[in-house]
């Protein structure tokens, strides 16, 4: 497998991948390279904007719908301000969270909206990562990591156990479905060595 250019991480909410997304980054500007290091919803001022419509409020604030078209939405804006541009200026793209996101929280576990989901993103969006890299945690652990960082924008994880139980397994099928694009990495261990399963897979 050649290098990836475009790589994302994701996970249900408090699995580390945001750390691991960092380390990454890390890694990648000390070796020189040019990488632009970004992150869903969000990664565009417009994005970042609808970024704060989703994360915060009730739970019942926006139906599944409304939420997969607000996501596309910020999406669209993200890859043709800031993912786009990049790649085709030659640099990397680590990326917070991408489509497999939508594909499960929207997709899979609040009604079933995966075909809808699938045919947004082909209309709209048409690109997959090269490399997306699970990190699979329990989701008792991740649930206490997501919310004792008390962020403000916790509009997902207040959903509780069960939904982190459901997208968990919805990210498990997402593996299943891409083998090749989704590598899955066992989350329940200390940082470091979780990065060391990243760097072996982002083909450092
Ligand atoms: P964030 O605070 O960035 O969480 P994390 O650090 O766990 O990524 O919030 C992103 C939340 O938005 C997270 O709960 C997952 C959710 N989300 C979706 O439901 N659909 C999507 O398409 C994306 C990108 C995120």
């Amino acid at each position: 497998m050649k290098q990836a250019k475009f790589l994302s991480f994701e996970g249900i909410d408090g699995c580390g991948k945001s750390t691991q997304a960092k380390m990454l980054n890390q890694h990648y500007l000390d070796q020189g390279k040019d990488v632009v290091f970004s992150r869903e919803p969000g990664g565009s001022p417009g994005a970042e904007a609808i970024r704060g419509l989703l994360l915060t409020g009730n739970t019942d604030k926006w139906t599944a719908e409304t939420e997969l078209l607000l996501f596309t939405a910020a999406r669209r804006d993200h890859l043709e301000t800031t993912i786009e541009p990049a790649l085709a200026s030659g640099k990397m793209v680590i990326c917070d969270r991408f489509a497999d996101s939508t594909r499960v929280y929207q997709g899979a576990t609040r009604g079933d909206l995966r075909s809808k989901v699938d045919l947004l993103h082909t209309t709209m969006i048409g690109r997959e990562p090269d490399l997306t890299i699970i990190i699979d945690v329990e989701p008792e652990v991740a649930l206490k990591r997501g919310l004792a960082r008390n962020t403000g924008e916790d509009r997902f994880e207040d959903f509780g156990l069960k939904f982190q139980e459901s997208l968990r397994v919805g990210f498990l099928k997402l593996a299943e479905e891409y083998p090749l694009r989704c590598q899955l990495v066992d989350g329940n261990r200390p940082t470091e060595e979780v990065f060391k399963d990243v760097l072996a897979l982002a083909q450092l």
